[in-house]
């Protein structure tokens, strides 16, 4: 970093207002905001919408220009000296899980936003522009895949097959997407895949390591890998009562085995630190007397190491081939994968520059570097431009939780050490 650059970095750190930072998590956390103090705002639902109009709205007030892409990714834009050079990216995702908390994907948009009010307060202007992105469903709960936005930005192909993927209630994302569009008509369209400068991406981290460690800030290396699947399996419905045990073909029976065999298998690779989760089933007629005609489940499977992947998803073949007898039937589908991500070391060391020098500052212990257990929109971005990630800690490392929480002095500094790493990258 030339004098001029790190002046830059510096003043943008220095300029970032903590309890602007924290009022507007707050702000943004009451559009779906629950009783018990999470948030409920699945992608492209109505709560949804109107929370893209509040930031539609936000950042106009920062002075920044707002776009929109074909898969609903917002942008928000601060001019730089040359706007004809790539812009230095921003921000996450603020859709939430069916019951999530008010930081995850939420707090990378707000302290993007935070970045831009401190440089705006410090009176910088960078040479390239930096924009402050909203991911469209990085969750994935609603539709599957997760990280569509992202991964959509990056290779637009990817879109026509996302916008057949249907929610609970048989709406296409295709649909939900033209909806989200029309709303916000006033709002110019931007094009997919646009060249980007680099792409940080700061989060909390969801798990339990920087709290163990008592670091505030983490540097993020890469993201483990992920699969999923869906598993049908199929039976017949039959009366409870009087279908004696040996004539029954019960599709909970059945996945009940091979959901034990996917378990039995996590058991016996618990040293790769694989991890399984079943976490939404389908029975029908879900009725207490009729034996379950139908039973779909979800498989989300994850490790560091792809290899462990690979003897997952051939056990899970050989389950379905061999230990299924007729005349049960059950299909596996994979509906996402991705091998795990590495960020290019020159940017883990800028965000290490940039935690180091928040986390002095304030007197706390230096950063360490952790892989993340969660994915996140920068594992489609790292195909795009050069990406790096910043991990605050999580209280008790939970997440995907109504009680998803993060000490606000944390928060605080990795907003610092966000700015420090934006307006670095904005400056050459
Ligand atoms: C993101 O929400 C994930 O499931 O990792
Ligand atoms: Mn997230
Ligand atoms: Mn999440």
């Amino acid at each position: 970093m030339n004098p001029t650059d790190l002046q830059a970095a510096e003043l943008a750190q220095d300029h970032v207002n903590g309890e602007r930072l924290l009022e507007a998590i707050s702000s943004l956390a009451s559009f779906g905001g629950r009783d018990d103090g999470g948030v409920s705002r699945q992608t492209l639902t109505e709560v949804d919408l109107a929370s893209r109009r509040y930031l539609i709205d936000q950042a106009r007030s920062m002075g920044c220009e707002v776009g929109i892409d074909e898969c609903a990714n917002l942008f928000f834009r601060r001019p730089g000296l040359d706007n004809d050079l790539p812009p230095v990216l921003t921000g996450s995702h603020a859709d939430t899980q069916p019951v999530g908390g008010t930081l995850d994907g939420a707090y990378g948009v707000i302290a993007g936003l935070e970045v831009i009010a401190a440089l705006n307060d410090a009176g910088i202007q960078t040479l390239r522009p930096i924009e402050v992105v909203a991911w469209t469903n990085e969750e994935g709960s609603r539709f599957g895949p997760g990280t569509m936005g992202s991964s959509a930005f990056v290779e637009p192909a990817r879109l026509a097959e996302y916008r057949g993927s249907r929610d609970g209630d048989g709406i296409s994302f295709g649909e939900a997407l033209d909806s989200a569009l029309a709303a916000v008509s006033d709002v110019p369209r931007l094009a997919m895949a646009r060249p980007m400068a680099s792409y940080v991406e700061l989060h909390i981290e969801q798990g339990p390591i920087l709290e163990a460690e008592n670091v505030p800030l983490g540097v993020v290396d890469g993201i483990q890998s992920v699969r999923w699947y869906r598993v049908e399996c199929q039976g017949t419905m039959a009366h409870a009562g009087t279908t004696p045990m040996d004539r029954r073909n019960d599709a909970m029976a059945t996945a009940h085995r091979v959901a034990q065999r996917l378990y039995e298998f996590a058991a016996a690779e618990a040293a790769t630190q694989v991890r399984l989760t079943l976490g939404r089933w389908l029975v029908e007629p879900n009725s207490v007397n009729t034996i379950p005609g139908r039973v779909e489940f979800t498989i989300d499977v994850r490790c560091v190491d792809e290899a462990v992947l690979d003897r997952f998803e051939a056990m899970l073949n050989e389950t379905i081939n061999t230990q299924v007898a007729s005349p049960a039937t059950v299909t596996a589908t994979c509906f996402f994968r991705r091998a795990s991500t590495k960020f290019p070391e020159h940017m883990q060391r800028l965000v290490e520059k940039a935690c180091t020098r928040a986390a002095t500052l304030a007197g706390r212990k230096l950063p360490i570097t952790l892989t993340s257990g969660a994915f996140h929109d920068a594992m489609y971005l790292v195909d795009h431009c050069p990406t790096s990630m910043i991990f605050v800690p999580s209280i008790d490392g939970v997440s995907h939780n109504a009680s998803e929480a993060t000490a606000p002095d944390d928060l605080v500094l990795g907003a610092q050490a966000l700015a420090y790493t934006v307006a670095a990258l904005a400056s050459s």
